[in-house]
This record gives C-alpha cells, sequence and structure tokens, in this order.
C-alpha cells in the first residue's frame, strides 16, 4: 500500500532545539527573564510568534509591537547564524536511513513542520531529494496542535489523512496528528509524548519490520 509518511523537522530530522535554546535563552537573559531547558521543551513545535509571547508573559513583560517585531529578527538573526554551520552530520541517527527505507518501498513522503527556516535547514543538511512535499510555518495560518500543516500535507500527497503516520518530538505536534485523524508516532520520551500512538527514544528504535507493518496496515 502507498500511505503518506509526514516528519517534523526539528527534533525529529535535526537537533536544533538545541540552537533555539541558545537564541532564545540569550533573547530572554537580556529582558531579564529566566530561561532553562525547562522553559525550551515547552516551546517544541510552537511558532516563533507564540514562543515569545510565552517567553514574555513568563517575565510579566510586555512589548510594543514594534520591540516585539525587532526582537523576533534579532532570535532569528541569532538561531540562523547556527543553522549556517549545519551539515549532513546532524542528521539524527537513522533517519536518512528510513526515509530511503521508506522512498525504496514507493511510499510517500512529506515534511510538515512549523519553521519558517525549514527549507533552508532541508537544503543545508541535504535531504531535500527525499520529500515529495515540503509544508512549513510558510504555507499555514494555524500553527500546530492546529492539524492544518499535517491535512495540507496528506492533501499535496493525495494520500487520505487516515492513510497517514506522522513522526513528532512535541506535544503540539501529535495533537495536531491526532486531530488530523493519522497515526501519530512520538520520537521521544513517553512521560511528555503520552498521547502519541507510538513512541520511540529514536529512529534507531524503530526497524524495518515495524515500517513493513504501518505501511501494510
Ligand atoms: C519548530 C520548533 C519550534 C520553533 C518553530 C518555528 O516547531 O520546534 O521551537 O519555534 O519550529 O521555527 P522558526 O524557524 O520559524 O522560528
Ligand atoms: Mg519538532
Amino acid at each position: 500500500k502507498r500511505k503518506g509518511f509526514i516528519f517534523d523537522l526539528d527534533g525529529v530530522i535535526v537537533d536544533t532545539a538545541k540552537y533555539h535554546f541558545l537564541a532564545w535563552k540569550r533573547l530572554a537573559n537580556g529582558l531579564g527573564i529566566d530561561f532553562s531547558e525547562k522553559e525550551n521543551e515547552q516551546l517544541k513545535g510552537v511558532s516563533r510568534v507564540r514562543s515569545l509571547e510565552k517567553i514574555l508573559s513568563w517575565g510579566n513583560k510586555t512589548l510594543s509591537e514594534a520591540e516585539f517585531e525587532k526582537l523576533m529578527a534579532l532570535k532569528n538573526e541569532d538561531y540562523l547564524s547556527y543553522i549556517n554551520k549545519m551539515d549532513e552530520n546532524e542528521l539524527l541517527p537513522n533517519v536518512k536511513k528510513t526515509l530511503l527505507y521508506l522512498k525504496d518501498k514507493h511510499q510517500a513522503i512529506a515534511l510538515g513542520s512549523a519553521s519558517k527556516n525549514a527549507r533552508f535547514i532541508i537544503e543545508k543538511v541535504n535531504v531535500g531529494q527525499l520529500f515529495d512535499t515540503i509544508v512549513d510555518g510558510t504555507d499555514v495560518s494555524k500553527a500546530k496542535p492546529d492539524p492544518e500543516v499535517f491535512l495540507i500535507a496528506a492533501k499535496s500527497l493525495k494520500i487520505s489523512p487516515e492513510n497517514c503516520i506522522v513522526f513528532e518530538d512535541s506535544v503540539a505536534g501529535i495533537d495536531a496528528a491526532n486531530a488530523a485523524n493519522m497515526i501519530s508516532i512520538g520520537i521521544g520520551e513517553p512521560d511528555v509524548l503520552g498521547r502519541a500512538h507510538y513512541i520511540f527514544k529514536d529512529f534507531t528504535q524503530i526497524s524495518e519490520e515495524f515500517l513493513n507493518e504501518l505501511i501494510n496496515a
């Protein structure tokens, strides 16, 4: 059977959370707001605008619209300085192997990311040719947990949502996949991703047998 396999980017294909962390931490600390890994976890899968809103609310701060825009631009500049140095070595373990396996089995493959930098990152790690379609933060109007990003991906793949499988590392992303009526596969920790249909620590734990089961289900 031809299924749709939709991959989130940040935290699934590459570990960019560490770069988002550095950039948000610098911004937050600059405003006198504490920012640790715990806060960073809550920004996974969350859009850039919503992330800054959350940070400001944690610090009880308000900004003018102009200041808000300026800080978002600065954060992204800082973030891109890390992204610029990325290459294939930053692909997470077994991700490329999984993509190649699915491609070999003639499955439809999409990227479904909240990031407006997704296409650039995909180029940097050189896997663009493995995706049939890329849907990112520039294509959607409603952020995860809204299912929009995954529904657009399914439509573009011409596969019905119930025949799509989503790989996600964020709670918002798992909720979005479930809301889209797709099979959700959490990549990360069971205590965080409890609502996923399946949970794996990373792609080294996902066997070809399991992928075959998904394809043949
Ligand atoms: C992903 C990341 C989030 C990030 C969002 C927007 O969902 O997990 O941490 O805020 O993308 O990314 P962007 O590259 O557009 O700032
Ligand atoms: Mg993610």
